[in-house]
């Protein structure tokens, strides 16, 4: 090292980029951990024509594997090498190209997708961009689809933000799978030097219509032909129910909560980032890992927070008085986050809903059965618990905080991460105080 960057001070970008907590993984250097997920993914990734599977809950680390095997696919070796992984990549290296498609509101069903993989995004060019002459391909494309729209065949639900919503029938066309096969096989022709072409699909739980993705699949993939989807569930099943009709060998990755020991390291990376010019405490260290119940966000969360205020007290070190301020701050729901904002919308007009909804996040259980928590509210005299759990259920737009099974007798949180911030956050009503 020489004089000059030991002598240069941390500035706030240091400070800001040294955790992420909205933010999935890019940089293979911040990803930590993972080995068993990383290894059956390369697997996945070796073997011909298989379909790839990610799953696991919200905010677990689903979006930051999906962008690291993306790396990998390409050819990446850093994140494959730090884990002692290099050895299972065939010799001359992948070089697949690489759509990683995050599904939002406007992909609504398979057409959509289709329609956004043929004409990129900006995360990813079209896929017609791998041809010889692939602008003018993807100038013909939209043309023909503009005039298509224009008579009335299919259109995209959505489509440009801002636009108004068309109501077109939506249908998977035979032609719209034929133009795809089509793109695809030219895709192969024009790049014979490469291992395939992989489609990745994350956020594919979101994605309200999925008929016809199985056969889809089965249909469009080859020796040079990969897919994959990444979403929440607890197994591929949960994320495409017909997933026996893919008709492929099918590599499923569980993403579990991450171990003390990774989480440890994502504050010592960060550490690391910053030139070990401002420390952790060990017993501050040791209390995020607890709170963070394996989700890698809360981490990140405590970690910019408590990072934050060091720095802005001039600090070189996060002393359990900084990080006892952050706490403070944030079980008080002083810290913006969009999971204070659903707290306080769900609570602020019933204390009684407040309770209730602290009772469910109270449970060990990730799959809570109604009648219990009725049973404890009953004893502090809420006597007629479900007349406040419309709000809860119930949601306009975004999803509900508690999601009811089947059966309609048990509930589980939409987001086990606004679980563990329920349990957290102080009372906002003094009654069940
Ligand atoms: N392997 C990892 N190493 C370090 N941080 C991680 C890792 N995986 C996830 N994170 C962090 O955890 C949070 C949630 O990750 P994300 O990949 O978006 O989860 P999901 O897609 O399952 O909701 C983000 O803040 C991200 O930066
Ligand atoms: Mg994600």
């Amino acid at each position: 090292m020489t004089l000059k960057t030991l002598k240069m001070k941390l500035d706030i970008t240091d400070i800001n980029n040294a955790f992420s907590p909205t933010h999935e993984i890019g940089d293979p250097h911040k990803f930590i951990g993972r080995y068993e997920e990383i290894e059956s993914l390369i697997l996945g990734l070796s073997t011909e024509g298989s379909f790839i599977s990610i799953f696991g809950l919200r905010g677990i680390g689903k979006s930051s594997i999906a962008r690291q095997i993306k790396l990998i696919a390409e050819g990446d070796t850093i994140l494959p090498r730090g884990l002692g992984l290099d050895y299972l990549i065939p010799k001359k290296g992948f070089n697949y190209m690489v759509h990683l498609v995050s599904c939002d509101s406007f992909i609504t069903d398979v057409t959509s997708l289709i329609k956004r993989i043929l004409l990129g995004d900006d995360k990813n060019q079209s896929i017609f961009y791998h041809n010889k002459n692939g602008d003018k391909r993807v100038v013909a494309y939209k043309e023909k689809e503009k005039a298509s729209i224009g008579a009335n065949l299919y259109a995209i639900k959505g489509g440009v933000e801002g636009e108004d919503e068309t109501t077109y029938e939506i249908r998977l066309t035979d032609d719209l799978i034929q133009e795809f096969k089509q793109a695809l096989a030219t895709t192969q022709k024009d790049n014979q030097d490469r291992i395939g072409i992989f489609i990745l699909i994350d956020e594919f739980d979101i994605l309200k219509n999925k008929e016809g993705f199985a056969s889809l699949v089965k249909t469009c993939s080859s020796k040079f032909v990969k897919f994959g989807i990444v979403g929440i569930g607890e197994s591929t099943e949960d994320l495409i129910e017909d997933h026996a009709s893919v008709g492929r060998q099918i590599n499923s990755v569980l993403v579990k909560p991450m171990q003390d020991k990774e989480l440890r390291q994502i504050i010592e990376s960060a550490v690391n980032t910053l030139k070990k010019k401002i420390k952790f405490e060990d017993s501050v260290i040791t209390d995020i890992i607890k709170q963070a119940e394996g989700f890698p966000y809360f981490v990140h969360l405590l970690g910019k927070e408590s990072l934050l205020l060091a720095f802005k007290r001039k600090l070189d070190c996060v002393c359990p008085s900084i990080y006892h301020e952050i706490i403070d701050n944030l079980i008080k729901g002083k810290i913006q986050l969009t999971q204070e904002f659903r707290y306080v919308e769900a609570c602020r007009t019933s204390a009684e809903r407040e309770f209730l909804l602290k009772l469910f996040a109270d449970s060990e259980n990730n799959i809570i059965l109604i009648e219990d928590i009725y049973k404890s509210a009953r004893e502090f005299g809420i006597e007629e618990p479900s007349k406040y759990m419309k709000e809860l259920i119930d949601s306009k737009n975004i999803t509900p905080i508690l999601i009811k099974s089947r059966d309609g007798r048990n509930v589980r949180f939409a987001d086990p991460i606004l679980k563990i911030y329920v349990k957290k956050r102080e009372y906002i009503h003094d009654k069940y105080k």
